[in-house]
């Protein structure tokens, strides 16, 4: 499936995103601003959300903002996040 895609915030708004738009960028675009925005380059972890569902890919991501462990469990730097279906993400 090639975007836009439907990103939806648990408990918040949506917006779209088209497939290799960056998250933290759609989210900005989009005027939902109650994400921190920091580095946009992956390094500070201040905009990290949870995908709760959906597929995504990623960009490169500090280790030292998200672990693996985390990574398993869908926590990603909305910088870094590329969707690849529509998502629902937590923030
Ligand atoms: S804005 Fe710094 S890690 Fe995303």
């Amino acid at each position: 499936m090639i975007g836009p895609h439907r990103i939806q915030i648990v408990g918040g708004g949506e917006f779209s995103c088209g497939e290799g738009e960056r998250v933290l960028l759609a989210m900005e675009r989009g005027g939902s601003s109650d994400i921190g925005v920091g580095c946009r380059g992956g390094g500070c972890g201040i905009c990290r959300i949870r995908v709760v569902d959906g597929d995504y890919r990623t960009g490169k991501m500090s280790t030292a903002k998200i672990s693996e462990t985390e990574r398993e469990a869908g926590f990603a730097l909305a910088c870094r996040v590329f969707p690849v279906s529509d998502l629902l993400i937590e923030i």
